[in-house]
C-alpha cells in the first residue's frame, strides 16, 4: 500500500505521519509532498528518515490514498491529478465538504458514508468534529432541533504560523517591543479574538457555518438549526466549544451522561471539567459540565474539548483511512 501526505511539512501533515503510526498503519513506501520551498527538507517516519518533495503529477502516480493536508485552494488544484492517479483523496481542507457526491466523514458517527466516495473523502472542520462527538450520543437518544455553541479556539488551528505567531508576540511584550499582528486580526496573546474565518451571510463568518452546514451533512439532520460564535483564544492546542441542544424529546443529564460515556472515542467527565491542557497529545473528546439547559425546555449544555490536530484533523483523516481499509 501506497500512501501520500499532502502537506506534510504542516502542523497536520505532521501530525498525520505520528497518527498513522500510532495506528499501526505502515505504509511500505509514505511519500511526503509540500510546496516547492520544502522540497528536500527530511522528516523521521516510523525509524526512517523520509525525504519531501514538491508536490507534482509524477510523485502522486501508484499512490492508493493521499491524505492532505494543505488549503483549500491548494487541495482544489492538486485534487484532479490524485483523482487521476487512482488514488483516494482524504482532504482536511473544507474545498469538497458541503459536495454532494463527496462523503464528509467522522468515523464513530458516519463511518459508512464514508464507503460511498467517488475518489474524494472530505475531513471535517475541527470545532465541528469535537462538538458533534460530543453531541452525536445526545442526537442517538432524540434528534437534536437546536443547537447554541460558542468555540474557544487554540492558535494552532491556524496551523504553524498561529503558533510561531503566539510565541513571537508573548516575547515581544516581556521584552516591551510593539507587537504586529499578521495571522490573526488582532494581538492574540492575552487576549480573545470573537472573529475566524472570512464574513458571510447575516454577520457570521465562514467558520461560525461550518458547524452549522458540516454538522447538519455529519448527522444527517438537514433541518438542524444552529447558532455559532466562534473565538480563537490564547491556547496552543485543543479547542474548546461550550454547547446548549435542544431534542425533538426532552433528554435528561443521566440518560445523555450515560451515552457519553459509552460512545466510542468521548470521555465523560462527572468530575472535573475539560481542559485543553488535559486533551492535548491525545485523541479522545472530553466533555463534561453536562447540566439541564435554561433556556431550552428539556435541553442540556456541556462543554467539551479536544486536540484539533489530531481528532479536529489528523487522527480523523487517519481514522477514515482505517475505516475504509477494515471494510
Ligand atoms: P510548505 O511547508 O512547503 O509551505 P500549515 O497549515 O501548518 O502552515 O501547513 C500547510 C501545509 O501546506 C505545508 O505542508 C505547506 O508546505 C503546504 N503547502 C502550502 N502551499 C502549498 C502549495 N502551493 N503546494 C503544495 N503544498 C503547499
Amino acid at each position: 500500500m501506497r500512501i501520500g501526505i499532502l502537506g506534510a511539512t504542516g502542523a497536520v501533515g505532521r501530525q498525520m505521519m505520528e497518527c498513522l503510526e500510532e495506528q499501526k498503519i505502515i505504509s511500505d513506501d509514505l511519500i511526503l509532498l509540500a510546496s516547492p520551498r520544502s522540497e528536500g527538507k527530511v522528516l523521521p517516519f516510523a525509524g526512517k528518515e523520509l525525504m519531501v518533495h514538491a508536490v507534482n503529477e509524477a510523485w502522486l502516480e501508484g499512490l492508493d490514498y493521499v491524505l492532505g493536508a494543505v488549503d483549500a485552494d491548494t487541495s482544489r488544484k492538486w485534487a484532479p491529478a490524485i483523482r487521476n492517479s487512482g488514488a483516494v483523496y482524504i482532504d482536511n481542507s473544507s474545498a469538497f465538504r458541503l459536495e454532494e457526491d463527496i462523503p464528509l466523514v467522522v468515523p464513530e458517527i458516519n463511518g459508512a458514508d464514508a464507503l460511498n466516495h467517488h475518489g474524494i473523502i472530505a475531513n471535517p472542520n475541527c470545532s465541528t468534529i469535537i462538538t458533534l462527538m460530543a453531541i452525536a450520543p445526545i442526537h442517538q437518544i432524540s434528534p437534536i432541533r437546536k443547537v447554541i455553541a460558542s468555540t474557544y479556539q487554540a492558535v494552532s488551528g491556524a496551523g504553524m504560523h498561529g503558533i510561531d505567531e503566539l510565541e513571537q508576540e508573548v516575547k515581544d511584550i516581556a521584552e516591551g517591543k510593539a507587537v504586529k499582528p499578521s495571522v490573526f486580526p488582532a494581538q492574540i496573546a492575552y487576549n480573545c479574538i470573537p472573529w475566524i474565518g472570512s464574513e458571510k451571510e447575516a454577520g457570521y463568518t465562514s467558520e461560525e457555518l461550518k458547524m452549522r452546514n458540516e454538522g447538519r451533512k455529519i448527522l444527517h439532520n438537514p433541518e438542524m438549526k444552529v447558532t455559532c460564535t466562534c473565538v480563537r483564544v490564547p491556547v496552543f492546542r485543543s479547542h474548546s466549544i461550550s454547547v446548549s441542544v435542544e431534542c425533538e424529546q426532552p433528554v435528561s443529564a443521566e440518560a445523555a451522561a450515560e451515552a457519553i460515556s459509552q460512545f466510542e472515542g468521548d470521555v465523560y467527565l462527572k468530575d472535573g471539567y475539560p481542559m485543553p491542557l488535559d486533551t492535548s497529545g491525545q485523541d479522545k473528546v472530553y466533555v463534561g459540565r453536562l447540566r439541564p439547559d435554561m433556556v431550552f425546555d428539556g435541553g442540556l449544555s456541556l462543554f467539551c474539548c479536544g486536540d484539533q490536530i489530531r481528532k479536529g484533523a489528523a487522527a480523523n483523516a487517519v481514522q477514515i483511512l482505517a475505516y475504509l481499509l477494515k471494510h
